[in-house]
């Protein structure tokens, strides 16, 4: 009998990465994916620990397992990923019937840890070591992921594809957990991160989303040379069959000339950059320990607006953080309106134990406030992205087609033929638009008619068919 996998996934692009590769090794050994718990042999919930509203969610899921897992001892509960590093042990005193704790560094390890559950070998943990505690090399290797191993089937669609080229974080800004989660920061070797853009543009790939913590300040060093995130872009230009290459999340001290001058120079790189600038105050800035002040800041939007005057930038920010007055927030909501994102995720301060912020500064922003800052900094940006997407009225865009609406989805209508499909313009602008299901992984231009927030609505245009290609497809 194969045996079924349950697999839930939250958090970062990282988590959807390592969830891919977890499904690929497991395959391996025989497992296929179900939807639904009742029909698993295995369950795991791949977790973030960024927010305690991600940690949450993960405890409500497996809150919800309690009864299947008394009725079915058998299978095998495990919790993977940040959550699993930070927290440990302690999770089987939230919940006790999970059989598994495995850290970002250990996935590999997942089959064998299943297998000596079904053993009888008792519960089972693997997780890296801390960040004081061995030598840094020790460290480091104890949070080495594994990332050749793919699962087309797990991707968000086939000609899409996560490439991390970066693990681990050493900016150690005093709100977050991921330098605790992850571990020390490393570049991926660039040999290595090319042959796997080979691998995935042979399986049809059409773009690639190069993943790191501070993807821009990817570095890979050896004793002849220094490879720059500038540099690899050069080379992953390269690689045939590959159309656009995307890059996140960038950190605002590491966006140069150099590689601003790549991003113009090499036309399969998206003109899309993401660099949260999280407060538009100074003391604030200082008190997360950024590493940059409100001026940098201006000094590198003046460099992207210099060398790539159409590109699209996105930002995060925190609202609420310890000590943020109401004039802290309004100079962010001021910078907000100057920087004039494509759009911005925005989040209200949720402390971390474990991080410096937690230990110096106490959470004395009150929910509601924090809740109110939120919903202001959202309509401004908000304003500002339909304002920025009216642009577009009228004009032409790539769109790189990845398959059936949020619309058709929700009605049921994915399979037929003619539907409402969805994909991207090169800068990452969501663009919606009626066609056939033939188009999925192809980019096609769009002019575009109708723009909110969020969405550019457009038709696919026609005129310029190619005739062969036209025949071609008749037959
Ligand atoms: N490495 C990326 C993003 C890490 S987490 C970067 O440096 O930009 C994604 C976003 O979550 C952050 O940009 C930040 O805006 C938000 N975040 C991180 N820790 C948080 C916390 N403790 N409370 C609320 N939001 C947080
Ligand atoms: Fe967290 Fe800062 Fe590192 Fe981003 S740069 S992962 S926010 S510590
Ligand atoms: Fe969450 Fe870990 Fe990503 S804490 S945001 S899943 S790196």
């Amino acid at each position: 009998m194969p045996k079924k996998l349950y697999l839930e996934t939250v958090g970062c692009q990282m988590n959807v990465l390592d969830s891919e590769m977890v499904v690929a090794s497991l395959r391996k050994h025989g497992y296929s994916l179900t939807h639904d718990p009742e029909q698993a042999d295995t369950l795991l919930f791949n977790t973030c620990s960024v927010r305690e509203h991600a940690e949450e969610k993960t405890y409500s899921s497996l809150g919800k397992l309690k009864r299947l897992k008394q009725r079915h001892p058998e299978k095998v509960v495990g919790v993977m990923g940040c959550m699993a590093q930070k927290d440990q042990k302690l999770i089987f005193e939230r919940a006790p019937y999970v059989d598994l704790i495995v850290g970002p560094g250990q996935l590999q390890q997942i089959p064998e840890l299943v297998s000596n559950v079904n053993a009888g070998d008792g519960r089972q943990v693997a997780v890296s070591l801390g960040r004081r505690e061995g030598t840094v090399e020790n460290i480091k290797r104890s949070h080495e992921t594994f990332d050749p191993l793919r699962d087309t089937e797990m991707r968000p669609t086939p000609f899409q594809a996560y490439l991390r080229i970066q693990i681990g974080c050493d900016k150690f800004c005093t709100y977050c957990i991921v330098p605790m989660t992850r571990g020390p920061e490393q570049g991926r070797p660039p040999a290595q991160i090319v042959a796997e853009a080979r691998v995935l543009a042979d399986q049809g790939c059409k773009e690639i989303t190069l993943l790191g913590q501070t993807v821009n300040s990817y570095c890979y060093k050896t004793p002849e040379e220094t490879t720059n995130l500038a540099k690899l872009l050069a080379q992953l230009h390269e690689v045939d069959g590959l159309e656009r290459i995307k890059f996140v999340t960038n950190y605002p001290k590491d966006m140069t000339r150099e590689l601003l001058t790549a991003v113009r120079d090499l036309p399969k790189v998206s003109p899309y950059l993401h660099v949260p600038l999280q407060s538009g105050s100074d003391r604030i800035l200082e008190r997360m320990k950024r590493g940059y002040t409100v001026a940098d800041y201006r000094d590198m939007m003046d460099r992207i607006r210099e060398l790539l005057p159409d590109a699209a930038v996105s930002s995060d920010f925190i609202v609420g953080f310890c000590g943020e007055t109401d004039e802290d927030f309004e100079q962010t909501v001021a910078l907000t309106k100057e920087c004039r994102f494509k759009n911005s995720f925005i989040f209200k301060y949720s402390e971390r134990p474990g991080t410096r912020g937690a230990d110096r500064y106490p959470d004395d922003v009150p929910l509601d406030v924090k809740q109110a800052r939120n919903n202001e900094l959202l309509a401004v940006q908000s304003a500002i992205s339909e304002e920025d997407n009216q642009r577009f009225l009228g004009r032409t865009v790539d769109v790189l087609i990845e398959g059936p609406s949020k619309l058709t989805l929700r009605k049921g209508h994915q399979d037929e033929p003619l539907q409402q499909l969805t994909g991207r313009t090169h800068c990452d602008r969501i663009v919606v638009f009626d066609g056939n299901l033939r188009q999925v992984g192809q980019t096609l231009p769009v002019a575009i008619y109708d723009a909110t927030a969020h969405t550019l609505f457009g038709a696919v245009v026609t005129e310029e068919i190619d005739p062969t290609v036209y025949t071609l497809q008749l037959n």
